[in-house]
């Protein structure tokens, strides 16, 4: 069959770890269902600004536009936390989803009725949760001006929070899409009771929403929001919201998983092209011990093979593989109730691999 181009590019601290079991996952899907993918690594992070001076190479952006999705880690570390804004491994992350036009990172929340316990809510609370995140990633406060002046205070740091109609437009209508597909209820979140970017968005929404008439919209303020994802989360379907709403919310989302360890994501644009990634970060407090859980990685694969390469029956294989391995009991650290029964990262990508059936 045809061959698929997947550029790598693992990053820092569990990245790499993380990525590995992912990447055992291709290998099996390659043997089960006659795929076939050529896989180039590159240098991105903290680990490029280590040895190539800046934390997106040219030839890694490249690399990654010659390719049909993106395998990504994570990026950062305490070692490049002090460094200034262009030396930042952050930097080069928001760098390439620009860079690569992806406007739409799509973050699941499922949760696996088997880690209803490794949550710190109710598992009764949890029942039924199943809900995406449709966070807006290439514009807002993360890419508004920044800079620092002389006020007469002293020293003042401004970040600037634009959104443009289209940029708003463009997120709105995938979100609708999404839901459209799904149990056909949207959640806009928003600050449209103090912020004018936000008034632009409800706007926005209210004015596509009869193309989607379908869609039952309900608007949501962002504090209130993240009370309710606690309160009733599997009352949500499609959150649809701007950049720093949606950085924050899906994090939030995570602990209703278990484990930020537990969140895929697919960061899209236009086309079919796509940058896969765990929600997580590089996770220094526990990299290089070999204990991360790597399953969120893994299901970024499923996002791939679906939402890029139209692989559907992998796809569910890989997400059916990884429910199998967690009903039978097996847990890394952070989704383990009894922490001395936890397994490792290598141990836990076997064990999905494994578990995958054609
Ligand atoms: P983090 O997500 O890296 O870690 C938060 C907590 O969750 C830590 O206790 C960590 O051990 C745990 N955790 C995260 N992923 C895990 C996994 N797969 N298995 C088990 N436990 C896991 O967030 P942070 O500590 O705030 O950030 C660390 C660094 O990562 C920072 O430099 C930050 O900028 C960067 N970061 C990068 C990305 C990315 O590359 N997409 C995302 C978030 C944070
Ligand atoms: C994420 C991360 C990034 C973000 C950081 C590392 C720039 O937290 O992917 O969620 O805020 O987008
Ligand atoms: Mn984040």
């Amino acid at each position: 069959s045809e061959v698929k181009k997947i550029a790598v590019i693992a990053g820092d601290g569990i990245g790499p770890e993380v990525v590995a079991e992912a990447e055992k996952v291709l290998k099996r899907t390659e043997e089960l269902f006659g795929y076939k993918f050529e896989l180039e690594h590159g240098l991105f992070g903290g680990i490029a600004i280590d040895e190539r001076g800046t934390p997106l190479p040219q030839d890694t952006l490249e690399m990654c536009r010659k390719a049909d999705a993106v395998l990504l880690g994570a990026v950062g570390g305490p070692k490049w936390d002090n460094n200034s804004k262009e030396l930042r491994p952050e930097t080069g992350l928001l760098g390439i989803r620009k860079a690569l036009g992806l406007f739409s990172n799509i973050r699941p929340a499922v949760v696996f009725d088997c880690l209803k316990d490794a949550s710190t809510l109710k598992p009764e609370v949890l029942e039924g949760t199943d809900l995406i995140v449709v966070r807006e990633l290439t514009g807002g406060i993360y890419f508004g001006e920044k800079f620092r002046r002389q006020g007469a205070h002293g020293e003042e740091a401004v970040d600037t929070c634009v959104y443009n109609v289209t940029e708003i437009e463009r997120i709105v209508r995938q979100a609708f899409e999404v839901a459209q597909k799904r149990s056909k209820r949207l959640a806009s979140v928003d600050k449209a009771n103090v912020l004018e970017t936000s008034r632009l968005w409800r706007e926005t929404v209210n004015r596509i929403a009869p193309e989607y008439a379908d869609v039952e919209v309900e608007h949501v303020l962002v504090d209130n929001c993240a009370m309710q994802l606690l309160r009733r989360p599997s009352s949500f379907d499609v959150i649809v919201t701007e950049n720093m709403f949606g950085d924050i919310l899906s994090d939030e989302a995570a602990m209703l998983t278990g484990s930020i360890g537990m969140l895929s994501s697919a960061s899209l644009g236009e086309g079919s092209f796509g940058l896969y990634e765990p929600v997580h970060g590089s996770a220094p407090d526990i990299a290089g011990q070999g204990i991360s859980n790597p399953i969120a990685t893994i299901l970024s694969v499923a996002l791939m093979f679906r939402l890029t390469f139209g692989y559907e029956e992998a796809a569910a294989a890989i997400e059916k593989a990884v429910k199998n391995v967690l009903d039978a009991g097996h847990r890394t650290g952070d989704i383990a109730v009894d922490k001395s029964k936890a397994i490792g990262t290598t141990a836990m990508g076997d064990l999905i691999v494994a578990a995958i059936t054609r």
